[in-house]
């Protein structure tokens, strides 16, 4: 598919880019011109992402790290600095799903998965406000997931937790930045096809739940990465502090 280059000059990171949704995503926003940041936790997968994008003819560098990391994230935002001068878009998708009950969880399991999805979103917003509010225009876009607002499907009540959690600090920080031209917003996908999902449950139980959404099938990374885009674009200039629901009609509030 083609697409406009409405985000020519524009600076994307995308974290967790490696695979899935936010390879998906930082596919979207290179094609449209964007200028991208791949990190992901693993450096081999974030190569890979920007070799798929240079492939493409796009520019892109790979900021490796964990979201989790005060230093880590610091040393992606200086290495996007350092390659491209300013950040306009980070899409906080780095996230990790265990589908543990709580009666079992585990101390360290329950902060491994609140800090990968709902403290990693902090730290990696906190590092690009600056340059955001220099610019006076930034877009943030969150994962959340259809979890935030229910139940997760597949997931534990630690992902649960972290992706409300996710909901509710869009809200407070698309308040506190509004009037530095910085619109905040979250999507809530349903059951997507990645690998997060696949390496979760089988094909009969995933067959199982898709056979249960009106739209009778599980999402595609792109059509997340659509939505995303949207987000990130001049488009949605008057939409922030917002949570998008983007799950084949599973869930309708
Ligand atoms: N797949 C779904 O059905 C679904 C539904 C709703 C929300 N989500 C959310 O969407 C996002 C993307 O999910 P996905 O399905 O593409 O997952 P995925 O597991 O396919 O990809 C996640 C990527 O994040 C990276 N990552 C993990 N920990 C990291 C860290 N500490 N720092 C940097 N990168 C890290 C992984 O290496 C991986 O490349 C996640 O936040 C997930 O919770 C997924």
């Amino acid at each position: 598919m083609t697409h406009t280059k409405e985000f020519e000059g524009k600076v994307a990171i995308v974290t967790g880019a490696g695979q899935g949704m936010g390879r998906a995503v930082a596919e979207r926003l290179a094609a449209a011109g964007a200028l991208v940041s791949v990190n992901d936790i693993d450096a081999d997968s974030a190569e890979h992402t920007v070799s798929v994008l240079q492939k493409g003819g796009a520019e892109a560098v790979a900021a490796p790290g964990s979201v989790t990391s005060t230093q880590q994230v610091s040393d992606m935002l200086d290495l996007t600095l350092s390659r491209f001068g300013k950040v306009h878009i980070l899409v906080n998708n780095a996230g990790v799903l265990r589908p543990t009950k709580v009666i079992d969880i585990e101390e360290d399991e329950w902060d491994f998965v609140v800090d990968v999805n709902l403290k990693g979103t902090y730290l990696c917003s906190r590092a690009v406000l600056p340059t955001m509010r220099e610019n006076g225009w930034g877009r943030i876009v969150n994962f959340s997931s259809t979890a935030g607002k229910n139940v997760s499907t597949v997931g534990g009540a630690h992902y649960t937790a972290a992706k409300a959690g996710i909901l509710g600090f869009t809200r407070h920080l698309a308040k506190e930045e509004a009037a530095h031209g910085v619109t905040v917003n979250s999507v809530c996908p349903g059951l997507i096809d990645t690998e997060m999902v696949r390496k979760t449950i089988d094909g009969a139980r995933t067959k199982m739940y898709a056979d249960s959404f009106p739209i009778q099938r599980l999402g595609q990374p792109s059509e997340v990465a659509e939505l995303v885009a949207f987000l990130a674009s001049d488009r949605a200039a008057y939409i922030t502090g917002a949570s998008l629901d983007i799950n084949g009609g599973d869930l309708m509030i």
